[in-house]
Protein backbone atom coordinates (compact mmCIF):
# COMPACT_ATOMS: atom_id res chain seq x y z
CA UNK A 1 0.00 0.00 0.00
CA UNK A 2 1.38 3.15 -1.37
CA UNK A 3 0.27 5.78 1.82
CA UNK A 4 -0.53 8.57 -0.13
CA UNK A 5 -3.79 9.95 -1.32
CA UNK A 6 -3.37 9.10 -5.08
CA UNK A 7 -6.34 10.91 -7.27
CA UNK A 8 -8.23 11.56 -4.55
CA UNK A 9 -8.83 14.98 -2.30
CA UNK A 10 -8.34 13.18 1.25
CA UNK A 11 -7.29 9.71 2.76
CA UNK A 12 -11.03 9.22 4.01
CA UNK A 13 -12.10 9.30 0.18
CA UNK A 14 -9.21 7.32 -0.79
CA UNK A 15 -10.02 4.41 2.02
CA UNK A 16 -13.23 4.57 1.14
CA UNK A 17 -12.96 4.01 -2.47
CA UNK A 18 -9.98 0.74 -1.41
CA UNK A 19 -13.24 -0.97 0.22
CA UNK A 20 -14.11 -3.56 -2.35
CA UNK A 21 -10.34 -4.34 -2.53
CA UNK A 22 -9.92 -4.43 0.87
CA UNK A 23 -12.61 -6.41 1.69
CA UNK A 24 -11.89 -8.88 -0.79
CA UNK A 25 -8.56 -9.66 0.55
CA UNK A 26 -9.90 -10.06 4.19
CA UNK A 27 -12.49 -12.35 3.14
CA UNK A 28 -9.90 -14.27 1.18
CA UNK A 29 -7.74 -14.94 4.23
CA UNK A 30 -10.87 -16.24 6.03
CA UNK A 31 -12.80 -18.16 3.44
CA UNK A 32 -12.64 -20.77 0.94
CA UNK A 33 -14.51 -19.32 -2.03
CA UNK A 34 -14.29 -22.79 -4.51
CA UNK A 35 -15.42 -25.05 -1.27
CA UNK A 36 -17.83 -22.47 -0.15
CA UNK A 37 -16.72 -23.26 3.29
CA UNK A 38 -15.07 -21.39 6.49
CA UNK A 39 -11.21 -21.61 6.39
CA UNK A 40 -10.07 -23.45 9.84
CA UNK A 41 -8.35 -20.90 12.18
CA UNK A 42 -5.97 -21.54 14.54
CA UNK A 43 -8.90 -20.66 17.58
CA UNK A 44 -7.67 -22.08 20.84
CA UNK A 45 -11.30 -22.92 21.93
CA UNK A 46 -13.98 -24.56 19.31
CA UNK A 47 -17.20 -22.54 19.19
CA UNK A 48 -19.10 -25.79 20.20
CA UNK A 49 -18.12 -25.67 23.65
CA UNK A 50 -18.63 -22.04 24.62
CA UNK A 51 -22.39 -20.99 25.33
CA UNK A 52 -21.12 -17.14 25.22
CA UNK A 53 -18.95 -14.52 23.27
CA UNK A 54 -17.74 -11.44 25.01
CA UNK A 55 -17.22 -8.55 22.46
CA UNK A 56 -15.51 -5.30 23.40
CA UNK A 57 -14.31 -2.14 21.55
CA UNK A 58 -14.21 1.17 21.33
CA UNK A 59 -16.24 4.23 18.72
CA UNK A 60 -16.64 2.27 14.75
CA UNK A 61 -15.17 -1.10 16.26
CA UNK A 62 -17.57 -1.07 18.65
CA UNK A 63 -20.51 -0.54 16.16
CA UNK A 64 -19.07 -3.31 14.27
CA UNK A 65 -19.06 -5.57 17.11
CA UNK A 66 -22.79 -4.68 17.89
CA UNK A 67 -23.49 -6.45 14.12
CA UNK A 68 -21.69 -9.49 15.19
CA UNK A 69 -23.46 -9.53 18.18
CA UNK A 70 -26.69 -9.81 15.55
CA UNK A 71 -25.05 -12.43 13.05
CA UNK A 72 -23.62 -14.29 16.21
CA UNK A 73 -27.20 -14.58 17.87
CA UNK A 74 -28.97 -15.51 14.35
CA UNK A 75 -26.84 -17.98 12.25
CA UNK A 76 -24.15 -19.35 15.66
CA UNK A 77 -27.52 -19.34 18.14
CA UNK A 78 -24.09 -17.59 20.42
CA UNK A 79 -25.18 -15.42 22.59
CA UNK A 80 -23.01 -12.26 22.74
CA UNK A 81 -22.45 -9.82 25.36
CA UNK A 82 -21.36 -6.62 23.90
CA UNK A 83 -19.91 -3.28 25.52
CA UNK A 84 -18.10 -0.26 24.89
CA UNK A 85 -14.80 -0.94 26.45
CA UNK A 86 -14.70 1.77 28.75
CA UNK A 87 -17.75 0.39 30.35
CA UNK A 88 -16.36 -3.22 30.35
CA UNK A 89 -13.39 -2.34 32.18
CA UNK A 90 -15.44 -0.88 34.64
CA UNK A 91 -18.25 -2.95 35.06
CA UNK A 92 -17.31 -6.30 36.94
CA UNK A 93 -18.86 -8.51 34.96
CA UNK A 94 -18.77 -12.38 35.47
CA UNK A 95 -17.19 -14.08 32.67
CA UNK A 96 -18.22 -17.96 32.61
CA UNK A 97 -15.62 -20.57 32.19
CA UNK A 98 -17.54 -21.38 28.99
CA UNK A 99 -16.80 -18.32 27.12
CA UNK A 100 -14.24 -16.57 24.66
CA UNK A 101 -13.51 -12.87 24.48
CA UNK A 102 -13.03 -11.40 21.33
CA UNK A 103 -11.89 -7.71 20.83
CA UNK A 104 -12.02 -5.31 18.19
CA UNK A 105 -9.96 -2.66 17.16
CA UNK A 106 -8.04 -0.72 14.19
CA UNK A 107 -4.99 0.12 15.89
CA UNK A 108 -4.78 -2.21 18.50
CA UNK A 109 -3.93 0.07 21.19
CA UNK A 110 -6.81 2.15 22.31
CA UNK A 111 -6.23 2.45 25.55
CA UNK A 112 -9.95 0.99 26.83
CA UNK A 113 -9.94 -1.80 25.17
CA UNK A 114 -6.59 -3.27 26.53
CA UNK A 115 -7.49 -2.73 29.40
CA UNK A 116 -10.67 -4.88 28.70
CA UNK A 117 -8.40 -7.43 27.35
CA UNK A 118 -6.29 -7.70 30.13
CA UNK A 119 -9.33 -8.03 32.14
CA UNK A 120 -10.64 -11.38 30.44
CA UNK A 121 -6.88 -12.31 30.19
CA UNK A 122 -7.15 -13.02 34.22
CA UNK A 123 -9.96 -14.17 34.14
CA UNK A 124 -8.56 -16.96 31.97
CA UNK A 125 -10.99 -16.76 29.04
CA UNK A 126 -9.24 -17.48 25.31
CA UNK A 127 -8.79 -14.27 23.73
CA UNK A 128 -8.88 -12.96 20.03
CA UNK A 129 -8.00 -9.79 18.83
CA UNK A 130 -9.42 -8.43 15.70
CA UNK A 131 -7.40 -5.90 14.95
CA UNK A 132 -5.70 -3.80 12.01
CA UNK A 133 -2.33 -3.74 13.43
CA UNK A 134 -0.60 -7.00 13.52
CA UNK A 135 2.57 -5.82 15.48
CA UNK A 136 -0.07 -4.24 18.08
CA UNK A 137 0.20 -4.84 22.18
CA UNK A 138 -3.19 -6.12 21.67
CA UNK A 139 -2.89 -8.45 18.69
CA UNK A 140 0.72 -9.34 21.30
CA UNK A 141 -1.54 -10.15 24.17
CA UNK A 142 -4.02 -12.43 22.36
CA UNK A 143 -4.07 -16.23 22.53
CA UNK A 144 -5.16 -15.84 18.36
CA UNK A 145 -4.84 -12.60 15.86
CA UNK A 146 -7.47 -12.53 13.53
CA UNK A 147 -6.61 -9.60 11.33
CA UNK A 148 -8.19 -7.34 9.00
CA UNK A 149 -6.33 -6.73 5.99
CA UNK A 150 -7.74 -2.68 5.19
CA UNK A 151 -4.25 -1.85 5.13
CA UNK A 152 -2.67 1.50 6.75
CA UNK A 153 -6.06 3.70 7.64
CA UNK A 154 -4.91 7.54 7.58
CA UNK A 155 -8.17 9.30 8.05
CA UNK A 156 -9.39 9.79 11.60
CA UNK A 157 -12.50 8.56 11.17
CA UNK A 158 -12.90 4.39 10.41
CA UNK A 159 -13.70 3.21 7.16
CA UNK A 160 -12.55 0.52 5.79
CA UNK A 161 -11.29 -0.54 8.56
CA UNK A 162 -15.00 -0.68 9.46
CA UNK A 163 -15.90 -2.97 6.61
CA UNK A 164 -12.96 -5.31 7.03
CA UNK A 165 -13.97 -5.81 10.55
CA UNK A 166 -17.52 -6.94 10.01
CA UNK A 167 -15.99 -9.08 6.84
CA UNK A 168 -13.82 -10.72 9.76
CA UNK A 169 -16.94 -11.18 11.99
CA UNK A 170 -19.19 -12.41 9.55
CA UNK A 171 -17.02 -14.91 8.45
CA UNK A 172 -15.93 -15.89 12.13
CA UNK A 173 -19.88 -16.14 12.28
CA UNK A 174 -20.03 -18.95 9.64
CA UNK A 175 -17.05 -20.65 11.30
CA UNK A 176 -19.01 -20.57 14.51
CA UNK A 177 -22.17 -21.47 13.28
CA UNK A 178 -20.87 -24.52 11.27
CA UNK A 179 -18.69 -25.90 14.45
CA UNK A 180 -21.74 -25.80 16.50
CA UNK A 181 -24.28 -27.49 13.72
CA UNK A 182 -26.73 -24.72 13.59
CA UNK A 183 -26.34 -24.33 9.55
CA UNK A 184 -25.85 -27.50 7.35
CA UNK A 185 -23.11 -27.55 4.65
CA UNK A 186 -25.73 -26.00 2.27
CA UNK A 187 -26.48 -22.70 4.37
CA UNK A 188 -22.72 -22.64 4.78
CA UNK A 189 -21.98 -22.41 1.30
CA UNK A 190 -24.71 -20.10 0.30
CA UNK A 191 -23.57 -17.46 3.05
CA UNK A 192 -19.92 -18.43 1.56
CA UNK A 193 -21.02 -16.78 -1.62
CA UNK A 194 -23.20 -14.46 -0.72
CA UNK A 195 -19.85 -13.10 1.15
CA UNK A 196 -18.14 -13.54 -2.13
CA UNK A 197 -19.92 -11.06 -3.61
CA UNK A 198 -19.76 -8.54 -1.34
CA UNK A 199 -16.45 -6.07 -3.53
CA UNK A 200 -18.53 -6.29 -6.72
CA UNK A 201 -21.96 -4.21 -4.79
CA UNK A 202 -19.28 -2.18 -2.87
CA UNK A 203 -17.70 -1.05 -6.10
CA UNK A 204 -21.61 -0.94 -7.27
CA UNK A 205 -22.02 1.13 -4.81
CA UNK A 206 -19.23 3.69 -4.94
CA UNK A 207 -21.13 4.91 -8.27
CA UNK A 208 -23.42 6.18 -6.89
CA UNK A 209 -21.32 9.01 -5.55
CA UNK A 210 -22.72 12.06 -7.43
CA UNK A 211 -26.28 11.40 -6.38
CA UNK A 212 -25.08 11.11 -2.62
CA UNK A 213 -22.95 14.00 -2.93
CA UNK A 214 -25.93 15.84 -3.90
CA UNK A 215 -27.71 14.78 -0.98
CA UNK A 216 -25.07 15.54 1.14
CA UNK A 217 -25.53 19.52 -0.31
CA UNK A 218 -28.56 19.40 1.07
CA UNK A 219 -27.54 17.82 4.32
CA UNK A 220 -25.19 20.66 4.60
CA UNK A 221 -27.62 22.97 5.73
CA UNK A 222 -28.97 21.23 8.65
CA UNK A 223 -27.92 21.05 12.71
CA UNK A 224 -29.55 18.43 13.25
CA UNK A 225 -29.73 14.67 11.77
CA UNK A 226 -31.38 11.59 12.84
CA UNK A 227 -30.91 8.18 11.58
CA UNK A 228 -32.68 5.00 12.07
CA UNK A 229 -32.68 1.69 11.80
CA UNK A 230 -33.66 -1.81 12.94
CA UNK A 231 -31.44 -4.97 13.09
CA UNK A 232 -28.25 -5.16 12.01
CA UNK A 233 -29.40 -1.40 10.36
CA UNK A 234 -29.19 -0.20 13.97
CA UNK A 235 -26.02 -0.46 14.89
CA UNK A 236 -25.50 1.01 11.18
CA UNK A 237 -27.61 4.01 12.01
CA UNK A 238 -25.28 4.71 14.99
CA UNK A 239 -22.44 4.45 13.04
CA UNK A 240 -23.90 6.90 10.22
CA UNK A 241 -24.17 9.39 12.88
CA UNK A 242 -20.42 8.91 14.32
CA UNK A 243 -19.65 9.52 10.91
CA UNK A 244 -21.23 12.69 10.79
CA UNK A 245 -20.95 14.25 13.76
CA UNK A 246 -16.86 13.29 13.38
CA UNK A 247 -16.12 15.02 10.62
CA UNK A 248 -18.87 17.50 9.68
CA UNK A 249 -19.38 18.69 13.03
CA UNK A 250 -23.71 18.37 12.62
CA UNK A 251 -25.03 17.16 15.31
CA UNK A 252 -26.38 13.50 14.70
CA UNK A 253 -27.99 10.62 16.59
CA UNK A 254 -28.64 7.35 15.72
CA UNK A 255 -31.62 5.13 16.81
CA UNK A 256 -33.17 2.39 16.95
CA UNK A 257 -36.36 2.69 14.46
CA UNK A 258 -38.42 1.23 16.77
CA UNK A 259 -37.73 3.76 19.50
CA UNK A 260 -38.90 6.72 17.74
CA UNK A 261 -41.96 6.89 19.82
CA UNK A 262 -40.11 7.07 23.11
CA UNK A 263 -37.90 9.79 22.34
CA UNK A 264 -36.76 11.24 19.21
CA UNK A 265 -40.07 11.91 17.35
CA UNK A 266 -40.75 14.50 19.71
CA UNK A 267 -37.87 16.43 17.54
CA UNK A 268 -38.88 15.37 14.47
CA UNK A 269 -40.45 18.85 12.45
CA UNK A 270 -38.79 19.84 8.88
CA UNK A 271 -35.49 21.28 10.02
CA UNK A 272 -34.76 17.89 11.50
CA UNK A 273 -33.65 15.28 8.22
CA UNK A 274 -33.92 11.53 8.66
CA UNK A 275 -31.81 9.32 7.26
CA UNK A 276 -33.64 5.85 7.29
CA UNK A 277 -31.40 2.43 6.31
CA UNK A 278 -33.78 0.32 5.18
CA UNK A 279 -33.35 -2.87 2.73
CA UNK A 280 -36.14 -4.51 2.06
CA UNK A 281 -36.02 -7.01 4.64
CA UNK A 282 -37.90 -9.10 7.22
CA UNK A 283 -38.67 -6.05 9.01
CA UNK A 284 -39.24 -3.57 6.59
CA UNK A 285 -42.73 -2.69 6.21
CA UNK A 286 -42.63 -1.86 10.31
CA UNK A 287 -40.12 1.00 8.89
CA UNK A 288 -42.32 1.89 6.83
CA UNK A 289 -44.60 2.81 9.66
CA UNK A 290 -41.84 5.15 10.67
CA UNK A 291 -41.29 6.79 8.41
CA UNK A 292 -44.85 7.48 7.82
CA UNK A 293 -44.87 8.92 11.53
CA UNK A 294 -41.84 11.34 10.29
CA UNK A 295 -44.01 12.05 7.32
CA UNK A 296 -46.73 13.10 9.23
CA UNK A 297 -45.08 15.58 11.25
CA UNK A 298 -43.13 17.05 8.52
CA UNK A 299 -39.66 15.06 8.96
CA UNK A 300 -37.47 15.43 5.74
CA UNK A 301 -36.46 11.45 5.28
CA UNK A 302 -33.29 10.22 3.27
CA UNK A 303 -34.03 6.87 2.40
CA UNK A 304 -31.19 4.23 1.79
CA UNK A 305 -32.75 1.11 0.31
CA UNK A 306 -32.67 -1.16 -2.60
CA UNK A 307 -35.06 -1.86 -5.47
CA UNK A 308 -37.32 -3.91 -3.65
CA UNK A 309 -37.46 -1.52 -0.68
CA UNK A 310 -38.22 1.69 -3.58
CA UNK A 311 -40.80 -0.08 -5.01
CA UNK A 312 -42.50 -0.60 -1.68
CA UNK A 313 -41.93 2.45 0.52
CA UNK A 314 -44.98 4.07 0.25
CA UNK A 315 -43.58 7.24 1.82
CA UNK A 316 -42.74 10.92 -0.08
CA UNK A 317 -38.89 11.52 0.52
CA UNK A 318 -36.57 13.96 0.00
CA UNK A 319 -34.00 11.80 -1.78
CA UNK A 320 -34.20 8.16 -2.02
CA UNK A 321 -30.79 5.97 -2.29
CA UNK A 322 -31.40 2.80 -4.41
CA UNK A 323 -28.85 0.46 -3.72
CA UNK A 324 -28.53 -3.03 -5.46
CA UNK A 325 -30.38 -6.20 -4.00
CA UNK A 326 -28.03 -7.87 -1.78
CA UNK A 327 -28.48 -10.91 0.41
CA UNK A 328 -29.48 -10.11 3.94
CA UNK A 329 -26.31 -11.56 5.71
CA UNK A 330 -23.67 -8.97 4.05
CA UNK A 331 -26.46 -5.64 3.71
CA UNK A 332 -24.71 -4.08 6.49
CA UNK A 333 -21.30 -4.48 5.00
CA UNK A 334 -22.50 -3.07 1.67
CA UNK A 335 -24.40 -0.07 3.60
CA UNK A 336 -21.62 1.16 5.71
CA UNK A 337 -20.98 2.64 2.54
CA UNK A 338 -23.67 5.01 1.42
CA UNK A 339 -23.22 6.30 5.27
CA UNK A 340 -19.51 6.99 4.79
CA UNK A 341 -20.00 8.58 1.69
CA UNK A 342 -22.93 11.16 2.91
CA UNK A 343 -20.74 11.94 6.33
CA UNK A 344 -17.79 12.63 3.79
CA UNK A 345 -19.47 14.76 1.26
CA UNK A 346 -21.01 16.70 3.66
CA UNK A 347 -17.64 17.49 5.58
CA UNK A 348 -16.67 18.77 2.41
CA UNK A 349 -19.39 20.96 2.12
CA UNK A 350 -18.76 21.94 5.35
CA UNK A 351 -15.35 22.95 4.79
CA UNK A 352 -14.06 21.01 7.54
CA UNK A 353 -10.57 18.98 7.87
CA UNK A 354 -11.88 15.69 7.06
CA UNK A 355 -8.42 13.40 7.79
CA UNK A 356 -7.98 15.54 11.17
CA UNK A 357 -11.10 16.58 12.53
CA UNK A 358 -10.74 18.93 15.47
CA UNK A 359 -10.24 16.88 18.95
CA UNK A 360 -10.28 13.69 17.67
CA UNK A 361 -7.39 10.93 17.62
CA UNK A 362 -6.34 8.28 15.34
CA UNK A 363 -6.15 6.01 18.23
CA UNK A 364 -6.55 6.98 21.93
CA UNK A 365 -3.87 5.51 23.63
CA UNK A 366 -4.78 7.51 27.14
CA UNK A 367 -7.68 7.15 29.26
C1 LIG B 1 -10.90 6.70 17.81
C2 LIG B 1 -10.98 6.81 16.30
C3 LIG B 1 -12.14 5.96 15.77
C4 LIG B 1 -12.01 4.53 16.24
C5 LIG B 1 -11.85 4.44 17.76
C6 LIG B 1 -11.42 3.06 18.18
O1 LIG B 1 -12.03 7.28 18.36
O2 LIG B 1 -11.16 8.16 15.93
O3 LIG B 1 -12.15 5.99 14.34
O4 LIG B 1 -13.14 3.81 15.85
O5 LIG B 1 -10.83 5.33 18.21
O6 LIG B 1 -10.11 2.84 17.70
P1 LIG B 1 -9.52 1.42 17.44
O7 LIG B 1 -8.12 1.67 16.92
O8 LIG B 1 -9.51 0.69 18.74
O9 LIG B 1 -10.38 0.74 16.44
Amino acid sequence: YLVDKGNHRHFMEKEIHEQPEVISHTLAHYLDFTQGTSKPLDLPFNFADIDRLAVSACGTAYLAGLVGKYWFERHARLPVDIDVASEFRYREMPISRKSAAFFVSQSGETADTLASLRYCRKEGVPIGAIVNVRESTMARESDVVMPTLAGPEIGVASTKAFTCQLSVLAALTIRAASQRGTITAEEEKALVRSLSETPRYAAQVLKLDKQIEKVSRELASYKHVLYLGRDTNFPLAMEGALKLKEISYIHAEGYAAGELKHGPIALIDENMPVIVIAPHDRIFEKTVSNMQEVAARGGKIILITDQKGAAQATVKTLETIVLPDVPEFIAPIIYALPIQMLAYFTAVFMGTDVDQPRNLAKSVTVE
